[in-house]
């Protein structure tokens, strides 16, 4: 059966105190609205229209590659949302699936059982249901004797005996689509908001002596809504612990998983260590057998096998295997470190590759520079690439060795095991296996200390 899926995320979020759209707000490194899209995906969707109003434009940008989209201009309800998405699937028949955009606990694997639940029983609408100790302000599950369901009844419509039911709708629905489309058309705004209620269609089932259906959900935490920032952070929380859960599953050990952040994209080797309040965000990828030391940062990197990776910060950066890395160094986007580099403490490396066993044990800057392998960049060393309005490219070739405190001033090139002395200020190539000084010559003074001391002692 062809399936569909319908987002709706009109709605203004007016908890959220917020000028961004309440979807676009981020929980675990992702805009909340990236969660549900997932799902929808899971559950390989034909279509996903995503129903946007408030913030349209900028939710759109932000997704245009993942959905198409429906504008509801102005926000009548929940129903009315659903209306506005028809005219996007005529013509289409089989099951659509409504969710909504501020739900990102729901995942795919519990979707795909309420679909497969849906289409086995022949269900022209189903609900998605949980039962909660607190169910005020939600929809109540209202059903007849025999407990099938007969509608659904909003908190402020509820009557007190109502108000008593513990079952809630948690927003979920699947539909047949042909069943959908007409039911639609007869919704009426005869309640307490005045809005069209998709939740009205379960009634209209019924009256059509159609099946419908409530599903209940085992975890009450799937169908959590986001309306606040408190809830937002709770989701935050749950996804870091989720994705915790399954990477200690595949084999890596988190340390403390309370102030491990690892994105839920993220992929990590068997027998990698995470120590604690590691933050990894983005496209990261971390072999085997690595250790990410405390309070490290990771964004859209990756990370060969058995590297050693303490406390410092990388953006943007490839490295290969057995690499060993800080504490404090800072690699910035663009830098490929080869299998076996050593990059140590405050050493920033930009927009430049490193080749193999090559070490840069401190103290040091390396951009815009292409460095061979087995050379060793001593203490203090930087690379003038910049003179205020133009970068420039240095090279540096194989088992080249660069003294403490050398400037190497870009564009410039060292040949094949070339030597660079202390100290020097490198403005011209260096032929392969030369020595460069390029310094003052040492001169000593006889006697000038003494006299210089005894000129200002009394
Ligand atoms: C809705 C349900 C309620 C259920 C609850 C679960 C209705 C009438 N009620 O209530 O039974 O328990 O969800 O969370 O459906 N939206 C639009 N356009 C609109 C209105 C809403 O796109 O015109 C979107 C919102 O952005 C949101 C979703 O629909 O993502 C739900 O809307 P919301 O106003 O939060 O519904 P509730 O009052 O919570
Ligand atoms: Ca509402």
């Amino acid at each position: 059966m062809q399936r569909y899926a319908v987002i709706l995320a009109a709605g203004k979020g007016t908890r959220m105190k917020s000028e961004l759209p309440k979807v676009l707000h981020e929980a675990a490194f992702h805009p909340i609205l990236h969660y549900v899209l997932d799902a929808a995906e899971a559950v390989s969707a034909e279509r996903i229209l995503t129903v946007v109003g408030h913030g349209a434009d900028q939710v759109r940008e932000v997704f245009e590659d993942r959905c198409e989209f429906v504008l509801q201009r102005e926000q009548k309800g929940t129903g009315h949302a659903v209306m506005e998405a028809m005219p996007a699937l005529t013509g289409a028949h089989g099951t659509v699936l409504i969710l909504c955009g501020d739900t990102p606990l729901l995942r795919g694997e519990t979707l795909d059982d309420f679909l497969g639940a849906h289409e086995r029983e022949g269900a022209a609408c189903s609900v998605m249901t949980a039962r909660i100790d607190d169910p005020f302000g939600y929809g109540r599950i209202v059903r007849g004797q025999d407990g099938s369901l007969l509608r659904i009844v909003e908190q402020r419509d509820a009557s007190p005996e109502e108000q008593t039911i513990s079952e809630i709708n948690s927003g979920v629905y699947c539909f047949d689509l042909d069943f959908l489309r007409e039911a639609v058309t007869e919704l009426r705004t005869d309640n307490d908001q005045g809005e069209f209620y998709l939740t009205d269609t379960v009634a209209i089932c019924n009256e059509k002596g159609k099946k419908a259906m409530a599903w209940a959900v085992n975890d009450f935490e799937e169908v959590k809504g986001i309306n606040d920032r408190k809830q937002l952070s709770e989701a935050g929380k749950i996804l870091f612990r989720r994705k915790n859960d399954a990477l200690m599953k595949e084999g890596v050990t988190v340390i403390s998983p309370e102030t491990s952040f690892v994105d839920p994209d993220a992929e990590i080797g068997y027998d990698t260590i995470l120590e604690p309040f590691c933050t990894l965000r983005g496209k990261v990828k971390i072999g085997t057998g690595c250790t990410i030391g405390p309070r490290s940062e990771l964004t859209n990197s990756s990370l060969g096998d058995g590297v050693r990776f303490w406390q410092s910060i990388a953006v943007e950066a490839v490295l290969g295997n057995d690499c060993n890395i800080g504490p404090f160094a800072y690699l910035r986007p663009q830098t490929q470190l080869a299998d076996g580099v050593k990059v140590g403490d405050f050493v920033e490396v930009k927009n430049s590759t490193i080749g193999e066993g090559s070490k840069l044990p401190h103290l040091a800057y390396i951009g815009d520079s292409d460095v061979g392998s087995g050379v060793n960049i001593a203490c203090g060393t930087i690379t003038c690439n910049y003179d205020g309005f133009h970068k420039y490219r240095s090279t540096i070739g194989d088992h080249v060795f660069v003294g403490c405190n050398a400037n190497l001033v870009s564009p410039v090139t060292i040949e094949d095991g070339a030597y660079i002395a202390a100290g020097s200020t490198v403005t011209k190539n260096v032929p392969a296996d030369s020595l460069a000084v390029a310094r003052e010559k040492q001169k000593n003074i006889q006697g000038w200390a003494r006299n210089f001391r005894s000129r200002h002692q009394k």
